[in-house]
């Protein structure tokens, strides 16, 4: 655990408008769904993830370094992060070249090995992850909460008490960073420095959302084009010449690397099982069965997926099981995005991922009643009083910005519409934590005090001065570059590149997608814009999906997941009965036990099935009656990865 914290305080997003759980909380992946354009406007959400401890720093846990690992077409796993393995797979970048020449891709990859070796007859594989985004970096995801994913989907008994003949199964847990994403390379960069890119963004906060003054459209629209034609241009080359990354950094040859993962890993496993075997045959004699060999032997062409994606992760979940759909032992699609918004999206007409996010957001009013004193802006009369007295909050802070005096902590600060609008829409991902957090703010404001609000701005900020090596290197060279910085901006290249609708928007068109979003949700409609491309997906898969949403999310409704089931034969949506996106919002022992059957033995949940979540907003406990001895665990797990943050990227 102590490694896992180390890991958190190297990524920047730590910080937030939220401390109290700032030690672990992730907020990593969830908002996506929509907003490319408009995505970089709305850059300074991100700065609302909450801040690491300085506490957990641990600096000597870091020495690992991606570029001491030398590229190869086979997974050559190294140790790497105290307890985890990590390889750099090389596979083409442009996968329908014939001619086995042009640019490559180096995928970075970290396993947390599973609690047997791979040549252990109850090593039940490798399953892969994907945190979201578009542009979440899985290898952050694996280091962070790899162990939380390994304690729900392994066999509950401990794996050192040999049983004979057992049916448990142990498994590994693989991240990786998806094209153009942190680690993988070749990366890119829209600034020619990492100093250039923080003044950039103090600006676009500065400067406010989308829907935060009168001219904010032209001007969002404005800081987008100077943002987005510069990376577009370090995304392309010039015609007759290599492959560009930005053309190859869509969903579906990211589809395509996870067959190649689980193919080299095949390929390692059996090599693994090889040396086993020869020592299990120099120590025991020789075992007539080959057994180790031939359980441990890759299936050329023929393995099979075990995947466990959320939100954005589910589109390539699907993408995956539309084009390979005879290649999957196991998907999980959690917080599912409807496959026709995320690509088609832009389109005139039809729901976007926000269609639940008010829902989500008279939650908030609704368990501020029911805890009364307990909730910091409760105001008598029910939950449309609080609500009223809320919206009255925000619209003088539309009105009028708060000013708050320096401290010896800090400059003086502004707090603005903006940044309000900011933390209510983390606050819908994640609710159990943010909505009691949200209420302590909005009441700050309703008496005239922003002092939490611009303690927290301030904390969130990571200034960047420019380095000497960067200098002497010059601008764009990697010296100047922080390759985990870039998500945001990678969200919106993969974004663009898969529904290319929305990169060809016109002004008009986005002012119409803008007020079309903004009648779905007034809480985050401001935020919200899409794409499109146009296939057919789903399909008869070689094992069933299992789909898991929420009863209400703000970015990925219920409704979504109902739709791709029917699109993929045989798969079941389990509903999880709480507000925020993606089971890690709140945990839930029936979910995960579902997902752990899911794993073990491959059965459904019956369709239909509808979890209770064990806590609820503002009030703890709602259902512990019966934990066994064997959930505590399990419980322990869940309630650490649901107090990290879920991250900047929308899906
Ligand atoms: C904000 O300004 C508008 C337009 O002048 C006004 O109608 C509204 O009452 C103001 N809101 C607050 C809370 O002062
Ligand atoms: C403003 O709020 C902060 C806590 O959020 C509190 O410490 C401070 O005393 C408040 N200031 C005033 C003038 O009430
Ligand atoms: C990028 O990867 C490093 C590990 O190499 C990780 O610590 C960091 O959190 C990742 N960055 C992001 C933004 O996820």
């Amino acid at each position: 655990m102590k490694k896992q914290q180390s890991l958190q305080v190297t990524d920047r997003q730590d910080a937030g408008y939220f401390p109290q759980f700032s030690t672990e909380f992730l907020w990593r992946k969830t908002l996506r769904s929509i907003m490319l354009a408009l995505m970089v406007i709305a850059l300074p959400w991100w700065w609302m993830a909450p801040s690491a401890n300085a506490d957990t720093i641990d600096v000597t846990e870091t020495e690992f370094t991606w570029s001491k690992i030398t590229p190869s077409s086979s997974l050559q796993y190294q140790d790497c992060f105290g307890g985890f393995q990590c390889a750099r797979l090389e596979v083409p970048m442009d996968y329908h070249r014939s001619d086995g020449q042009g640019r490559r891709v180096a995928i970075a990859i970290t396993r947390l090995p599973a609690k047997v070796p791979v040549t252990d007859s109850r090593y039940g594989g490798a399953i892969l992850i994907n945190p979201g985004g578009p542009g979440g970096s899985g290898i952050s995801q694996v280091l962070r909460i790899g162990r939380t994913l390994q304690t729900i989907v392994d066999a509950e008994t401990d794996p050192t008490i040999v049983e004979e003949e057992t049916s448990d199964r142990y498994f590994d847990i693989v991240g990786f960073d998806p094209r153009g994403v942190n680690n993988t390379t070749p990366g890119f960069s829209c600034f020619p420095s990492i100093f250039a890119q923080k003044n950039w963004e103090l600006q676009t906060q500065a400067e406010g959302m989308l829907g935060s003054s009168e001219g904010s459209f032209l001007r969002s629209w404005q800081r987008s084009v100077a943002l987005n034609t510069g990376c577009s241009s370090r995304l392309s080359t010039a015609p007759g010449t290599q492959e560009a990354l930005g053309e190859h950094l869509n969903t579906p040859p990211v589809a395509r690397d996870l067959l190649e993962i689980m193919e080299r890993h095949a390929e390692w496993r059996e090599k693994q099982g090889q040396v086993e075997q020869q020592r299990h045959d120099r120590l025991l004699g020789c075992d007539p069965q080959q057994s180790i060999v031939r359980r441990t032997a890759w299936k050329r062409g023929q393995e099979k997926l075990l995947y466990w994606g959320r939100s954005y992760g589910t589109v390539l979940g699907s993408t995956f099981a539309t084009m390979f759909p005879d290649r999957i032992h196991r998907i999980v699609l959690d917080a599912v995005v409807d496959l026709d918004v995320y690509y088609g999206s832009g389109r005139p007409g039809g729901y976007s991922g926000v269609v639940d996010a008010d829902a989500v957001f008279d939650r908030f009013t609704f368990y501020c009643d029911q805890a009364a004193a307990d909730c910091p802006c409760y105001v008598g009369g029910g939950p449309s009083a609080i609500k009223k007295a809320y919206l009255a909050v925000e619209s003088a802070l539309y009105n009028a910005s708060l000013p708050v005096t320096a401290t010896s902590m800090r400059g003086p600060e502004l707090v603005t519409w903006t940044d309000l609008k900011i933390a209510q829409r983390v606050a819908l991902y994640q609710p159990l934590h943010t909505f009691p957090l949200l209420a302590q703010y909005v009441n700050g404001l309703a008496q005239g005090n922003a002092s939490a609000m611009a303690d927290a701005k301030h904390r969130l900020r990571s200034p960047s001065c420019p380095s000497l090596d960067c200098e002497g290197a010059g601008p764009w060279s990697a010296q100047c570059q922080v390759p985990s910085e870039n998500e945001l901006y990678a969200s919106t290249a993969i974004f663009c590149a898969d529904a290319d609708r929305l990169a060809r928007m016109n002004q008009a068109e986005l002012k119409q997608y803008w007020y079309e979003r903004k009648a779905e949700s007034s809480a985050i409609g401001d935020y919200w814009a899409s794409l499109a491309l146009e296939w057919p997906y789903g399909g008869h898969t070689s094992h069933p999906l299992l789909l898991v949403s929420n009863t209400l999310d703000p970015v990925t409704p219920l409704r979504s997941a109902h739709k791709m089931s029917q699109i993929f034969p045989g798969s079941v949506v389990l509903q999880q009965d709480s507000e925020g996106h993606s089971t890690a919002a709140a945990p839930s022992l029936c979910v995960s036990r579902s997902i752990r059957r899911y794993f073990q033995t491959g059965e459904l949940p019956a369709p239909g099935t509808v979890c209770a979540p064990e806590l609820r907003p503002f009030i703890s406990m709602v259902g512990m009656r019966d934990i066994s001895a064997g959930d505590h665990h399990l419980w322990n797990a869940l309630l650490e990865m649901e107090q990290i943050p879920m991250g900047v990227l929308p899906l």
